[in-house]
Order: structure tokens, then sequence, then C-alpha cells
């Protein structure tokens, strides 16, 4: 499987501490299925201020450890943003941080609250500029959660949507869980994700990925965790 979200690059944010955490989130997702993964630190203004070179620099330190302690997974850079106006003048300055390098494809998280007010001008200077934005698990988003039509006019438009394995295990409660469901069944989903903070988060993953399988059969799991993944590291 391919993760497309994750916090296991150590020291950035409020993922890993340090890299022997890293290591262990690492052999967990190797454990559950993971063979590539995007490290993706939160990029949040004044809060965290994720750089490329530092991802890039770490990324290559766990590259050298996990050689090492002969683990078979691959790490590529991302970011996951924030939902914020900063994001405009990150496009201005070419700064934003796309996967991989791609130029083209950029995680986003909303707010858990509210949908600020800027989202539909940054998701359209976005897309207009050749950009494609993936919303990280919009089911932790209340307003969505109220009403996951407000996805459907952004979906229309080119964004893609990223769920996280752990709302469909359980993870963040009940109503969380069902969103996550409605999202999936409903056709909203483009990628199941484990957004991995700690070792613990794999597991999550997985059982949210057997759930999903139950409600949407394999095949379109499989979509989810490997073919839709690979065409946006691709
Ligand atoms: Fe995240």
């Amino acid at each position: 499987m391919i993760d497309l979200h994750s916090h296991i690059l150590f020291g950035l944010d409020d993922g890993a501490r340090d890299i022997d955490e890293s290591i262990k989130i690492i052999k967990e997702m190797y454990k559950y299925g993971i063979k590539k993964v995007i490290a993706s630190p939160h990029f949040m203004e004044g809060v965290y201020n994720s750089k490329i070179d530092i991802i890039k620099e770490k990324i290559k330190i766990l590259h050298e450890r996990i050689k090492e302690e002969d683990i078979d997974i691959e790490i590529f850079s991302g970011a996951e943003i924030y939902m914020d106006i900063v994001i405009l003048d990150l496009i201005k300055n070419n700064n934003i941080i796309t996967i991989n390098g791609s130029n083209k494809y950029v995680l986003i998280e909303l707010p858990m609250g509210q949908i600020p007010m800027c989202s539909e001008k940054i998701l359209f200077v976005l897309l207009t500029g050749g950009l494609i934005p993936i919303i990280a698990h919009p089911e932790r988003n209340h307003e969505i959660r109220k009403d996951i039509k407000r996805l459907k006019k952004w979906i229309d438009n080119g964004v893609l949507i990223q769920i996280n394995g752990g709302s469909l295990a359980g993870r963040y409660g009940t109503t969380i869980r069902k969103t996550a469901e409605r999202l999936l069944i409903e056709g909203y989903t483009h990628s199941i994700a484990s957004d991995s903070h700690s070792s613990y988060h794999p597991f999550i993953f997985y059982k949210g990925i057997k759930r999903a399988e139950k409600l949407i059969g394999r095949e379109e799991v499989d979509n989810m965790v490997n073919k839709n993944p690979e065409k946006i590291l691709s």
C-alpha cells in the first residue's frame, strides 16, 4: 500500500519525537503492508514552519537507517498545509510544498471546526494554477460532518479527498466514523491514509482498511490505497 499522509519525520511537528520513534512507526507501517509513504509534516504559519530542505534531509537520514534495519519502505516528501490565507503567498512565491516535488498535488488540512472563508478562493487559485488540492481527513471537520455535500462542488472542480483509516476504525469517535463511512460509500473518497503520528496508528489504519473492504469491497479499496496514490506519486 501507499500511504499519502504521515507524520513520521522526527522533531518537526506533533508526530515522531526522535529518530527512534520514526523507525518504530515505519516498522509498524511495513508490518501492515505499507511499501511507500509520504512524509507530510504539518505546515502551519507561526506554529510549524516545515521547510522542504529539512524535510528532504530527514528523509535521507531515515532512508539510511531503514536500509541498515532492512525495512523495505520508500519515503517521499510532502507536507500537510493548513487551510489559511498564507497559502496564496506560498503559491505566489513558488514556495508551496507539493507531494514528491510534483508541483501538482498539495495536501491541505481543514481546521476541526469551521471551513475558513478563504477556502473557496484558495482552492480556486490552486486549481487554476495547475495544482490539485487533496483535502486531508475532511471527516474531522465539523461543518463537513453536518453536510458532506459541501465537498461535492470542490470534487466536481477537481479536488481530491483523503480520509483517515483511523476514522473508519472509530479512532476519533462515532460521528467521525459515520461521516468517513458516508464519504466512502457515497463516492466522495479518492484515498485512505494513516495520518500516523505514533507507532499505534499503522495498526488502526489497517483496521480501517479492513472495515472499508467490508463496506465497498476490496477492489475499490485497492484503488484508494494503491492505484490512486500511485498515480499521485508518479
Ligand atoms: Fe496529518
